[in-house]
């Protein structure tokens, strides 16, 4: 594990961004795995900023998205479908065919799930998985519990997790129940994971996460397995460590 220190969220932003573009540079039909969350949305101006500067080009990359709100989709604009068009897609040269997002209007788990993780094999696996972390540890929507989950499933979401993201809904009730999510397994087999973290509020966490025993839980504490994974963390998330 690789911690790098940032001051603050626009460098810990930038030093993501550096990261993902150096991975784009070296391999530009890469299999980026993409994050949504307040985390990484400075990680994605930034790279927008320098394509547009004309230093990196996305015309060749995949991506694989971690996950999605059962019942949404791109219709609605809570889901991560239209996330990820905001803030990245729509400004930057992606072919969309080559994005992937999990089909939240499925109504059957099963067929949606499996079909979700044949799309991750068909890729050949995930070059870069970029990662947020939830405020009770989870990543993706891999909610604590008592064993890690390998695959994409669906998932009951937390009361935390449907509290801490009522912020981007209207009301809470508002807020989908259920989730897809790309499982452990599938972001454990990344050759490369990053995670932006910042915020004294992720403070406890990230030191229960990293400095901690590794356990189901406390989902993110399995990537102190992961053979290259890098934590790029602000003063604030760092300060209990
Ligand atoms: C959501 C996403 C996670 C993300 C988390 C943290 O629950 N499913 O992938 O990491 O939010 O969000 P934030 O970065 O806004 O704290």
């Amino acid at each position: 594990m690789r911690i790098i220190r940032a001051k603050d969220y626009d460098h810990m932003s930038r030093q993501a961004a550096n990261i993902i573009s150096a991975q784009v540079i070296l391999k530009p039909d890469c299999v980026l795995g993409l994050a949504t969350g307040s985390s990484p949305i400075g990680t994605y101006r930034q790279l927008i900023e320098w394509y547009k500067k004309g230093d990196i080009d996305f015309e060749r990359v995949r991506t694989v998205n971690l996950d999605e709100y059962v019942g949404l989709g791109c219709s609605d604009e809570q889901s991560y479908t239209r996330f990820m068009r905001r803030n990245l897609f729509d400004s930057i040269n992606i072919d969309l065919a080559n994005t992937h997002i999990p089909n939240g209007k499925n109504p059957d788990a099963k067929s949606e799930c499996d079909r979700y993780d044949s799309v991750i094999r068909t890729l050949g696996g995930i070059d870069l998985q970029l990662l947020g972390l939830g405020p009770n540890g989870h990543i993706g929507f891999n909610e604590p519990g008592e064993c890690f989950q390998k695959g994409t499933h669906m998932v009951a979401l937390s009361s935390e997790t449907i509290s801490a993201n009522k912020r981007f809904f209207e009301a809470e009730s508002d807020v989908p129940r259920f989730a897809y999510t790309m499982g452990i397994c599938d972001i454990m087999q990344a050759q490369r994971v990053v995670m932006v973290v910042s915020g004294a509020a992720k403070a406890d966490i990230v030191k229960a996460a990293f400095f901690g025993p590794i356990t189901p839980k406390v989902p993110a504490s399995v990537l102190q397995l992961h053979r290259d994974f890098t934590l790029v963390a602000d003063e604030d998330a760092l300060s209990m460590i």
